[in-house]
């Protein structure tokens, strides 16, 4: 081998592509079956599961990235979301993939882009009720994209449980036929779920930042202890969360799997979540319980 080639299967950069038409170019000619990989970049290795659990069960694997403005409810965090395309890249195609789209707003939304995708009931608890206006973003960005790579297969994270829901929801509901696939969260080895946003934390918000872990497992040992009552294991994760100092809690869910809803008691599963602000950083995660 040459050293050109030798420095290519080291890397193995994937083809970056930027318009609508050379996605739809390299997707016309791509292997089939394809699986879709959504990214807002700042890539670590949860994303990188998401990659190689696509490239595990498909022919052709597509990562994008693409830091959508319209799920972005606050400004300055959409200014402050890092951004980083070269290691992006690297990581993408260390991951597997073959292709990355790289988008800018314009591709993704033409112009005199008039379309909002809604969901109902789904997005108004959590996440909605925190950041207005989120959920129509996601999903008016994820419609687009499963449109435009018509893949097979979409690869989405359990780390934002109610996204893959709601994303689960509108393709039931719009027809679309890619199979949305739910993969585990992948976690630091303090247990602090990975998270783009972690990059942000001061060293002190990021020692402090495995509370939501500890209060997570706090309230699934009171479930399997026998505790059924909803408000009992909200209670248990705040007074976790309370012992950082750092940490201000936005809200702490023990919520019907299904729905979203509060539980005043737990006789199927639950969902335990939450999301804490340190500082300026909100971080979110949470724990399914059976
Ligand atoms: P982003 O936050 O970049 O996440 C992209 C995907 O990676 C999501 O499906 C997310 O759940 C998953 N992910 C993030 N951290 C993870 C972790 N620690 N373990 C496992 N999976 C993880 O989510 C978005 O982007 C956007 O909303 C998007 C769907 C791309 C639409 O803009």
């Amino acid at each position: 081998m040459d050293e050109a080639s030798t420095t290519e299967a080291v890397t193995r950069l994937p083809r970056v592509l930027r318009t609508r038409a050379e996605l739809r170019a390299a997707l016309d000619a791509a292997r089939q079956p394809v699986g879709l990989v959504p990214t807002m970049g700042a890539l670590h290795a949860g994303h990188a599961s998401l990659i190689q659990r696509a490239r595990r069960e498909c022919a052709t694997v597509i990562v994008t990235i693409f830091v959508n403005p319209k799920q972005f409810n606050e400004a300055a965090d959409f200014e402050r979301y890092p951004r980083n395309e070269a290691s992006d890249v690297a990581t993408v195609g260390a991951a597997g993939a073959d292709l990355v789209w790289i988008p800018s707003v314009a591709d993704v939304y033409p112009a005199g882009f008039q379309t909002s995708v809604h969901v109902g009931a789904l997005t108004e608890p959590l996440e909605g009720a925190a950041r207005p206006g989120h959920f129509d973003g996601v999903t008016t960005v994820v419609a687009i994209l499963l449109g435009l790579a018509s893949a097979d297969a979409a690869y989405f994270g359990q780390k934002d449980a109610q996204q893959l829901l709601v994303v689960r929801r509108m393709a039931l509901d719009l027809g679309i036929g890619t199979e949305i696939v739910a993969c585990p969260i992948v976690r630091e080895a303090d247990g602090l779920a990975m998270s783009s946003r972690n990059a942000l934390l001061t060293p002190e918000q990021r020692a402090a930042a495995p509370v939501l872990r500890r209060a997570l497992l706090a309230a699934r040992a009171g479930y399997e202890a026998g505790e059924r009552d909803g408000e009992a294991l909200r209670t248990a994760m705040r007074d976790v969360l309370a012992e950082a100092p750092l940490a201000e809690p936005d809200y702490v869910s023990c919520a019907d799997p299904a729905t979203l809803l509060e539980l005043r008691r737990i006789d199927g599963g639950a969902l335990l979540s939450m999301a804490v602000r340190f500082g300026p950083v909100r971080l979110i995660d949470n724990e399914p319980i059976a």
